[in-house]
C-alpha cells in the first residue's frame, strides 16, 4: 500500500510539551491536537505567506482552514500589511477618542450589506453575537432566542456549559438547519416571549455536512421570526465578505434586521460589526452599554477598508467561487473514481470532505486515514472543519491538492 510517511513534527510537541505546564490544555480550543489528528498534525506553526504555512518543524503546508476564516486575500498580504504599517507609524492606532475610519468602515458596510443602515465594531466574533442578542432583547423587551448554528464562546450560546449558571443559558433554544418545523414548534410555544431568531444564512453545523438552503428555508424563518415580533439575525461571522460581498444575505436574496460579521472582513486583524436596521439598532444607544478599551483602535479599521478595496478592485470573490466550484467538481470526480463513501458539501468559498455515516465505526478509520494521508502529502485540510479558498490559492496549488486527494482516496480504496 502506498502510504505517505509520517511527518517529523518533534518540536511541535516539545512545544505542546511545555506548554501544557504554561497554558490550561497546552492550546486553546480547536487549535489542540485532538481536533485533528494525534501525533500527525503540527502543534505550533512558524510562519506563512500567501496559501502557505510552515511549521516549527520547518514542515511545509498548502493550508485550507484560511485561520479559521479570517484569511481570504493570503497571509501577509503586503498592501494590507503596508497600510497597517503606515498607520501605526505615521498616526498611531490605540487613541484616547475614535479615529474616523469607524465613519468610513460604517458607510461601506452600510453600501454592501443588505441589512445594514447602522453597525457597531467590536473585536471578535462573539462579541458581536453577543451584543446583537443584547440589542434584540432591549429593543424588544423580550428574553428568549431561538439560536442555530455555532455562535462563538459566550454564556448563552457555548456547547461546553461548565463555569456557567443555568439562568445564563436557560432562555435559548436550538434548531436545526434546513428544519423549519423544529423553529415553528419552539415559537408555537415560546414565540411571544422570543427577542430574535439567530443563524447562520448558509448551514454550517460544527463537523457536520455543510448545507445549502432548502427552498423557502430562509424566507420561512423570516416569517416566522416577524410573525412574532422577533429580530431575525443572521450571523455571517464565516459567510461575511466570503459567500458575497454583502454576505450571504445578498446571495440569497433574504434580508434579516441585523447581522454580524467578522473572520473574513480584514484579512486576519480583528474586527467585528453587528451591523443591521436603525430603528433596531438604536437601542445600542439609549438602552444598553457597549465598550471596550480596544474596540476603536483604528489597525483593524485600516486593514479592513484595504481588504475591501482589494476585494473589490480585483473581484476577489469572483475567482474564489471560480476557483472552489471547479475545484469542488474535480474532487467529486475523483471520489465518484474510488466510491470510499466520501462526500462532498458546501459552495465554491467554503465546502467540506466528510465519510459517511455506517454503524460499524468504519467512517471514523477512514476519515482519519484519508485526513492523516493528506497532512503528511503537505495539505492543512482537516477532518472536524471544513476548508476555505482563499484567494492566492492558484490554479496549480489546487491542481497538487487536487492529486493528493485523489492518491488519499486511492490509499482508502486498498485498504477498505
Ligand atoms: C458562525 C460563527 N459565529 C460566531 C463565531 C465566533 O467568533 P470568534 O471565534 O471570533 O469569537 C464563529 C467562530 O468560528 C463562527 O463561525
Amino acid at each position: 500500500m502506498n502510504e505517505t510517511p509520517k511527518l517529523n513534527i518533534s518540536k511541535s510537541v516539545e512545544l505542546y510539551e511545555e506548554a501544557l505546564d504554561l497554558v490550561p490544555g497546552g492550546v486553546l480550543g480547536a487549535r489542540k491536537p485532538g481536533d485533528f489528528i494525534n501525533g500527525e498534525y503540527p502543534i505550533f506553526l512558524d510562519k506563512a505567506k500567501g496559501c502557505h504555512l510552515t511549521d516549527v518543524d520547518g514542515n511545509e503546508f498548502t493550508d485550507f482552514l484560511c485561520g479559521y476564516g479570517p484569511i481570504i486575500l493570503g497571509y501577509r498580504e503586503d498592501e494590507v500589511d503596508d497600510a497597517v504599517y503606515k498607520q501605526i507609524h505615521d498616526k498611531g492606532f490605540c487613541f484616547t477618542l475614535t479615529q474616523k475610519y469607524q465613519n468610513l468602515l460604517a458607510k461601506k458596510i452600510r453600501e454592501l450589506v443588505p441589512c445594514s443602515e447602522m453597525s457597531i465594531f467590536l473585536k471578535t466574533g462573539s462579541d458581536a453575537t453577543t451584543a446583537s442578542i443584547r440589542i434584540a432583547r432591549a429593543h424588544t423587551n423580550k428574553l428568549k432566542v431561538m439560536r442555530c448554528g455555532y455562535h462563538g464562546w459566550h454564556d448563552w450560546c457555548v456547547e461546553m456549559k461548565g463555569g456557567i449558571p443555568s439562568k445564563f443559558y436557560e432562555d435559548v433554544f436550538e434548531f436545526e438547519y434546513n428544519r423549519l418545523d423544529q423553529l415553528e414548534d419552539l415559537m408555537a410555544e415560546h414565540g411571544s416571549e422570543t427577542a430574535a431568531v439567530i443563524m447562520t444564512p448558509f448551514g454550517h453545523p460544527n463537523h457536520q455536512e455543510m448545507q445549502i438552503p432548502a427552498p423557502g428555508f430562509l424566507e420561512g424563518t423570516k416569517k416566522i421570526a416577524h410573525k412574532h415580533g422577533a429580530i431575525l439575525i443572521y450571523d455571517e461571522i464565516r459567510t461575511g465578505f466570503r459567500v458575497s460581498m454583502g454576505g450571504a444575505q445578498k446571495y440569497y436574496g433574504v434580508t434579516p434586521d441585523l447581522s454580524v460579521l467578522g473572520k473574513a472582513i480584514a484579512n486576519g486583524y480583528p474586527i467585528s460589526v453587528v451591523t443591521g436596521k436603525k430603528e433596531v439598532m438604536m437601542a445600542a444607544d439609549s438602552k444598553l452599554f457597549i465598550s471596550s478599551t480596544f474596540f476603536p483602535n483604528s489597525e483593524a479599521f485600516i486593514a479592513a477598508l484595504k481588504t475591501i478595496e482589494i476585494m473589490e478592485r480585483e473581484n476577489v470573490l469572483e475567482d474564489i467561487w471560480e476557483k472552489g466550484e471547479t475545484f469542488m467538481k474535480q474532487i467529486q470526480g475523483v471520489m465518484d473514481k474510488y466510491d470510499v463513501g466520501a462526500k462532498l458539501t458546501g459552495i465554491g468559498p467554503m465546502f467540506y470532505i466528510t465519510f459517511t455515516k455506517d454503524d460499524t465505526g468504519a467512517y471514523k478509520r477512514k476519515r482519519k486515514d484519508f485526513y492523516t494521508q493528506l497532512i503528511r502529502k503537505g495539505f492543512f485540510f482537516t477532518p472536524f472543519h471544513h476548508a476555505y479558498i482563499s484567494y492566492r490559492h492558484t490554479k496549480k496549488d489546487l491542481a497538487l491538492a487536487l492529486n493528493a486527494i485523489d492518491q488519499a482516496l486511492a490509499f482508502l480504496k486498498e485498504k477498505y
